[in-house]
This record gives C-alpha cells, sequence and structure tokens, in this order.
C-alpha cells in the first residue's frame, strides 16, 4: 500500500489536531484562568467611582485606545511613562483592560500624574493644539460636556497609587511645610548660567501653557483652571529654593499643577527650572 503523508489520513490528522488545540487552550487560556493570584488586586489597583467608570465606557467607545496604550511594559524605553512596569494585578478593576497597542500619543496608564486637573483634561479634549501646537490628536469638542467632565475625571484617575503622598496645597503651604527630604535638598546649580538657560528652555516646553511666557501665571490654559497658575515672578521672591523644588517635583494638591518627578523631568532638570524660575526674582 502506497504510505500516505500525515495530513492526508483524515481520523489521524483529526485526533492530533485536536489534541493539539486541547494543549494549547490548556495552557493559554485554562491554565491562566485557574491562577488566582493573577487577579488579585496590586496595590496599585483602585476600583474606579461611578463617573469614573462612565469615563471609561467613552473611552473604549469613541476609540481614544487606537492611539493610546495604558500598559507601561519592562522594557528601557517605557521607563518614561511610569515609575513601574504594570502587573496583572493593576488591571484587577479594569475589564476588559484598554491595554491598546498603537502608541501615536502617549502611554496614558499615569496620565493622571501628569495632567492631574480635569478643566485641563476637558480644554485638552477640546482642543489639543490649543495646549500643545505640535499636537495629530483630534478634538472631541463635540461630545457632550457630561461626557468631557467623566472623560476629565477618568483620565485624572489614572496615576500612580502606590508612593508616598508627599503633596500640598503650594498656595496654602509656608516654608514649614516643605517635607523633611526637600527640606535639606540642596541645589547642584545654584547661580550657574547654563543651568538657568537650561531651565529657561524647560519652562517654556512645560510650563508656560499654564503660567504664561513670562511665567506671571497667564498661558493660555489658565483662564480654564481653578486655582489659577501662579505669578512664578513673585514666587521668585518670596520662596525658597527648596519650596520651589518640592512643589516643582511633587505638584500641588488637588490643583492643576503637576508632580513633574512623575511627569518627566528629571532631577538634575528640576533644578534647573528653579534655577531659571530664582533668576526671574527681581526682573518684575
Ligand atoms: C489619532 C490619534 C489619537 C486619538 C484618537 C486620541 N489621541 Fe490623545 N493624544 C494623541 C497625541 C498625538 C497626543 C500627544 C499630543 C498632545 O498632548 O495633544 C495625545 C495626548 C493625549 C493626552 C495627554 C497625554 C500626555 O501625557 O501629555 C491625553 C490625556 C489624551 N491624549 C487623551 C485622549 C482621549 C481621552 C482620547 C479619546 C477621547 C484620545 N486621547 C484620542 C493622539 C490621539
Ligand atoms: C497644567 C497647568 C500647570 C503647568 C503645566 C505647570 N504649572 Fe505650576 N502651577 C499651576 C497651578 C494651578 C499652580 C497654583 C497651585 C496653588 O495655588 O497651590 C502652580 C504653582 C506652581 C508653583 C508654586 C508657586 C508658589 O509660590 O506657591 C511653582 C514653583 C510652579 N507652579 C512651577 C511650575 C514649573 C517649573 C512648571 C513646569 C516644569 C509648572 N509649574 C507647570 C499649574 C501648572
Amino acid at each position: 500500500m502506497k504510505k500516505l503523508p500525515l495530513y492526508k489520513k483524515l481520523p489521524v490528522f483529526g485526533v492530533v489536531a485536536f489534541l493539539f488545540l486541547g494543549f494549547a487552550i490548556t495552557i493559554t487560556v485554562a491554565a491562566p484562568l485557574m491562577d488566582k493570584e493573577l487577579y488579585q488586586p496590586s496595590p496599585q489597583a483602585k476600583p474606579l467611582d461611578a463617573l469614573a467608570s462612565k469615563g471609561r465606557e467613552i473611552y473604549a467607545r469613541e476609540g481614544c485606545w487606537y492611539c493610546h496604550t495604558q500598559t507601561v511594559r519592562t522594557i528601557a524605553n517605557d521607563k518614561k511613562w511610569g515609575p513601574r512596569a504594570s502587573q496583572p494585578g493593576d488591571f484587577a478593576y479594569s475589564n476588559p483592560a484598554l491595554l491598546g497597542s498603537e502608541r501615536t500619543g502617549p502611554d496614558l496608564t499615569y496620565v493622571g500624574d501628569r495632567w492631574p486637573d480635569e478643566n485641563w483634561q476637558i480644554k485638552h479634549l477640546q482642543d489639543p493644539r490649543a495646549l500643545n501646537p505640535d499636537s495629530v490628536m483630534p478634538s472631541f469638542a463635540h461630545l457632550p460636556q457630561a461626557d468631557l467632565q467623566a472623560l476629565a475625571h477618568y483620565l485624572v484617575s489614572l496615576k500612580d497609587n502606590t508612593a508616598p503622598d508627599l503633596q500640598k496645597r503650594a498656595d496654602q503651604s509656608t516654608e514649614a511645610d516643605i517635607p523633611d527630604v526637600y527640606k535639606k535638598a540642596v541645589n547642584p546649580f545654584a547661580g550657574d548660567t547654563a543651568a538657568i538657560a537650561a531651565g529657561d528652555a524647560i519652562f517654556h516646553k512645560s510650563c508656560w501653557s499654564c503660567h504664561g511666557a513670562t511665567a506671571e501665571g497667564n498661558g493660555p490654559a489658565a483662564s480654564a483652571l481653578k486655582p489659577p497658575p501662579a505669578n512664578l515672578r513673585k514666587s521668585a521672591l518670596t520662596r525658597s529654593e527648596q519650596f520651589l523644588f518640592w512643589i516643582v517635583s511633587e505638584g500641588s494638591k488637588s490643583t492643576a499643577m503637576p508632580a513633574w518627578k512623575k511627569a518627566g523631568l528629571t532631577e538634575e532638570q528640576r533644578w534647573q527650572v528653579v534655577s531659571y524660575i530664582k533668576s526671574l526674582g527681581g526682573q518684575q
């Protein structure tokens, strides 16, 4: 009898194919389903409130995930998107997880640390180019105000829940409120003109949209913000370098002022921008 290749022996082929499929489903679907540990919420996971859940639905409906991911990978290139790589337990309360696969825009896992203010978020959703002239993000100004509010509330909830909270309201704080770790910090660049120039560049990239090109608190986002951005020419005269470094690093609680430690400025860059602010003192 002529020897047939395996794929021509239908019954044998069927059994082999079935076993293979069963094996594949067992290791990729059934085994993870039974691994309870994968479903334990991590310290990062926080249940969403009703408004944030609604925002999440709108995020899925509007296809924000075509352009945005919500997962920080373990590779070095992803370090800029957050303090730590995402773990299965981070998604315990977000089902299905909106991981996304393309990054036309930034990863949003920790976007609430970068832009903590809902009014800023709404303004950005309505007119991305008003706050970021090079943006290719479409405007969502056609959405009803209630949808924009829910989206903004959801976006602000996406933040690091594991770091110690060293935040206070800047406006209501004095030198005595500076946390110990910042009280002892020393500006490595004091008086250095190259550092001031570097701080000037950082300011006009990351701070001007709120604080304004002249640092007096009147950037294009300012009218949407409550409390308004501070007049940093005044702060240059009234605040110590340690106070400025603390607020620039940790942000100001319940205001639009981001924690730049988490929003993408290195310690060196934060000191440079503090040096720049200090250099504005006396130039009123
Ligand atoms: C066509 C691609 C695209 C779509 C769709 C899109 N975005 Fe964006 N998004 C971008 C790009 C590019 C940027 C970076 C420029 C900017 O800040 O506007 C961005 C920036 C952002 C930022 C600021 C992120 C940061 O870290 O600075 C947020 C928040 C945001 N998008 C939310 C959304 C939401 C919510 C939706 C859906 C309603 C959405 N985006 C839909 C492309 C997109
Ligand atoms: C999204 C808007 C926004 C951006 C961007 C922003 N800030 Fe602010 N900033 C604010 C707001 C609002 C306040 C007022 C907070 C308060 O009243 O407690 C503030 C307060 C401050 C203060 C405290 C001033 C004081 O004397 O109390 C400093 C310092 C500061 N910002 C520096 C910066 C620097 C440096 C950058 C850029 C790296 C920056 N800010 C970017 C909104 C912003």
